[in-house]
């Protein structure tokens, strides 16, 4: 059966790498968190003094240094879990924080980062067989996806399931601060003029505020089934 591309876009925290993730695994997919790859871009800002006090970004700095930032994705040897690449290194704990989460959409909103991101993730995905999560996937990245789909929650809801996990990570957030992050993400990434978080004419929306985590592998399930049957 030939393989199809899913797109899955939508909101920061509503769970869309736990749900392609799964997906991917369940129909045999290869899955890229495209987030990963601009969270990667905003570690490699912040290490090179490149995040001014203010929270803007030095582009005309960063410009040049691009060949210099190469993000790739393998797997832990030990864990067998997927793990992000900043030029050879495994970044994939240090690229969760909340400091890292506070400067990634105006990197995300960078024109020349996008398009070095865009050109990446259309690689990737250049055969098929690809789950992409993220913001802009079914809109810009992969518009011609077989299956969209647009997840969104309520913002409490959201704060809380990103608040839980920085816990479980050892973090020691504070819920307001989550709550504030996620909205002024929500707010920049769909205001930016490249690439906005929209949601796709053609995206079948999926609000999981009140579904469980086994409900929501379960709906996606049966759309795949319907799609590709
Ligand atoms: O996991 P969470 O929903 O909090 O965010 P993420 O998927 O890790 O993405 C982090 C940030 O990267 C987003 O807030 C966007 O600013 C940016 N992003 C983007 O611009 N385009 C994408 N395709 C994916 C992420």
């Amino acid at each position: 059966m030939k393989k199809i591309t899913i797109a899955i876009d939508g909101h920061s925290s509503c769970g869309k790498s736990t749900m392609a993730k799964d997906l991917a695994r369940e129909i045999g997919y290869i899955y890229i968190d495209s987030g990963a790859m601009y969270r990667a871009c905003t570690l490699f800002c912040m290490r090179q003094g490149l995040v001014r006090p203010d929270g803007t970004i030095d582009t005309a700095r960063l410009e040049p240094l691009m060949p210099q930032l190469h993000v790739a994705f393998g797997l832990d040897a030990a864990t067998g879990r997927p793990q992000t690449l900043l030029n050879g290194e495994n970044v994939e704990a240090d690229i969760r924080t909340m400091e890292v989460s506070s400067h990634v959409s105006p990197v995300a909103a960078i024109p020349f980062v996008r398009a070095a991101m865009t050109a990446q993730q259309q690689l990737m995905g250049a055969k098929g067989g690809i789950v992409m999560d993220g913001r802009d996937i079914g809109t810009a990245v992969f518009p011609h996806a077989e299956m969209k789909v647009f997840v969104t929650a309520s913002d409490e809801i959201r704060a809380r399931r990103r608040y839980d996990e920085l816990c479980v990570k050892g973090e020691q957030p504070d819920f307001d601060d989550v709550l504030r992050n996620l909205r002024e993400r929500d707010r920049i990434d769909s205001t930016r003029a490249v690439a906005p978080l929209r949601q796709a004419p053609d995206a079948l929306v999926l609000d999981n505020s009140n579904l469980t985590i086994a409900q929501q592998k379960q709906w996606l399930l049966d759309r795949f089934h319907e799609l590709t049957r």
